[in-house]
């Protein structure tokens, strides 16, 4: 019988310089138990899995029964990104076998199944349209029209400090550093007008052939500009769990073929409320007197994200709809969770903002002037 916990050991390598293989620490620490055992595991090769998950998965039922609320649970969102680290790549040093290590798809569906549980009973529920592009898009841009209401772009616009809007830059770079990934693990998810329109939404994502034009790595260059370290997970630390959260859901909606509706209807929304915000953010930087090589990325977003958004709801989410109207309510469901977590995430921003305090994670240690040093 095939044992699918071996790894594969390619013809000539040695099995004992294997065993000896050591994967260097991630540039950020562990939140809780579970999150520790993967990350010690991740340091030593699969062959050492039965010594290094010992446990795990009784860690992992514990963590789960002891949490009432997983998007905010420090020690399961950490794990949850760095087990869908393994897909991404450069996460976390790893063996690549421990991608499809069979506990490690255990633990990630645990604890997806869990958050998605949560998502599902604490979204709002919204009025389901009929099956039919025009009238899916209608109800995703209501449900993101602007509001006139206090924001955290409309802050960083008006009234952030330097270190606030470099905070800002932090507390995105979780998800920008990889920006437009999550969502393409459901391009072979879809079919037709669908996968049309997200393939076209993920070419201008991924800079339309040129590089330097993908949008993560203009978001690079504008944390390099800023004197900030753009490899991935270099702040995580200082990054609050609910915003790891929002990274983690889409995610879990692009990776789960089962959630492919969610991953659309999470998509629209987040292209329809991109435009606007980046317009803000773009001003801010400019009030406190940063030029193009700054900007770049949240000016670039205004005019892309006018047009993504309208591919998104129509061609996207309402196309799915007429394909698979049976995929309309985990369409909304996508698109509400969006709004709701993003949402919890901004809230997070503002409330500290406005109480003078750094939005940035304090505890485990970490101190956020370390955090945003200068990279020399
Ligand atoms: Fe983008
Ligand atoms: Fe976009």
């Amino acid at each position: 019988m095939i044992d699918a916990t071996q790894p594969v050991v390619a013809a000539g390598s040695d099995p004992a310089v294997e065993r000896e293989q050591r994967f260097d620490a991630p540039p950020f620490r562990a939140r809780g138990p579970v999150s520790e055992q993967l990350l010690q595991a991740f340091r030593r090769p699969t062959a050492d899995a039965p010594e290094t998950l010992a446990g795990l998965a009784g860690a992992i039922d514990d963590a789960l029964a002891g949490s009432d609320d997983i998007a905010r649970d420090d020690d399961l969102q950490l794990a949850l990104l760095v087990l869908h680290g393994l897909h991404y790549g450069s996460v976390v040093d790893a063996d690549e076998e421990w991608e499809w290590h069979p506990a490690m798809v255990a633990a990630r569906v645990a604890i997806e199944r869990a958050f998605e549980r949560q998502l599902r009973e604490q979204v709002p529920s919204v009025p389901l349209p009929a099956p039919d592009a025009e009238a899916v898009a209608a109800v995703l841009f209501e449900l993101t029209k602007p509001t006139p209401g206090p924001s955290v772009a409309r802050f960083v616009a008006k009234q952030a400090t330097d270190e606030q809007a470099r905070e800002y830059v932090v507390l995105r770079s979780v998800y920008t550093l990889k920006e437009a990934d999550a969502q393409t693990w459901s391009i072979p998810r879809l079919e037709g007008r669908a996968k049309a329109a997200m393939v076209e939404i993920q070419a201008d994502e991924y800079g339309g052939g040129r590089p330097e034009r993908m949008h993560s790595a203009i978001y690079a260059r504008t944390m390099r500009e800023l004197g900030l370290d753009d490899r991935y997970g270099a702040y995580l630390d200082a990054v609050p769990t609910i915003r790891i959260a929002s990274v983690t859901m889409m995610t879990m909606f692009g990776l789960n073929r089962r959630l492919r509706g969610a991953s659309a209807g999470h998509y629209a929304t987040y292209e329809m409320t991109s435009s606007l915000p980046n317009r803000m953010v773009g001003d801010g930087f400019r009030r406190l007197g940063y030029g193009e090589s700054v900007t770049d990325y949240f000016d670039e977003h205004v005019e892309a994200d006018a047009v993504h958004e309208q591919i998104a709801g129509r061609d996207l989410a309402g196309g799915l709809a007429e394909q698979e109207p049976s995929l309309v309510a985990d369409i909304m469901f996508g698109a509400s969770a969006s709004l709701m977590v993003d949402g919890w995430g901004a809230e997070h921003t503002l409330e500290a903002w406005t109480a003078g305090r750094s939005a940035l994670r304090q505890a485990g240690g970490t101190d956020r002037r370390i955090a945003l040093q200068q990279v020399p």
